[in-house]
């Protein structure tokens, strides 16, 4: 089985002003394409080459591991992002976010502190616990919550090849950007 590089749900251009057509081709095109490229050279012979991501994931370990977590990563913060959505969270997940940070402003700051904190390269994400409650979790490298059994909701990718052509290194003028573009509607599905 080939994998293939998803198609975005937006053009390039879609998430200006905040992530540049310039950074969607390069993260989107070039990095993200590698990827599946190289998974699908590296699964090639192998136990993998007729299991899905995720048990590639979950079973997994080194540059196998690593490329298929990165595909799976990255098709969800695609996800995640669009260009016209309501700016803050609704329904069922408004009020979880409440009731765990007290506010959607509390939350986003909390969110922000851990993704700007990640240390090197990495990912930041809410993520559903086995018992139903909210929690922000810090991944490094190819890390996903997948592997950890807590269902993903959101992913912020804090590699810098997600923001260094549109903010140099300036992790939390890209966390900024990121805020205006979250697709709540997908988060909110995912809660559900
Ligand atoms: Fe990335």
């Amino acid at each position: 089985m080939e994998y293939s590089l998803p198609v975005l749900p937006y053009e390039l251009d879609a998430l200006e002003p905040y992530i540049s057509k310039e950074t969607v081709e390069f993260h989107y095109g070039k990095h993200h394409k590698a990827y599946v490229e190289n998974l699908n050279i590296l699964i090639k012979g192998t136990g993998f080459e007729n299991s899905s991501l995720e048990d590639i994931i979950k079973n997994a370990s080194g540059p196998i591991f690593n490329n298929a977590a990165q595909v799976w990563n990255h098709s969800f913060y695609w996800m995640g992002l669009e260009p016209s959505t309501p700016e803050i969270p609704f329904g069922k997940l408004a009020k979880a976010i409440d009731t765990k940070w007290g506010s959607y402003e509390a939350f986003v700051a909390d969110f922000s502190r851990v993704a700007v904190g990640t240390f090197g390269s990495g990912w930041a994400w809410l993520v559903k616990k086995a018992d139903g409650s909210l929690e922000i979790e810090s991944t490094s490298n190819a890390g996903t919550p997948l592997a950890t059994g807590s269902k993903p909701l959101l992913a912020c990718d804090v590699w810098e090849h997600a923001y260094y052509i549109d903010c140099r290194n300036a992790r939390s003028h890209y966390l900024h950007s990121f805020w205006r573009l979250v697709n709540w509607e997908f988060v909110e599905k995912n809660f559900e």
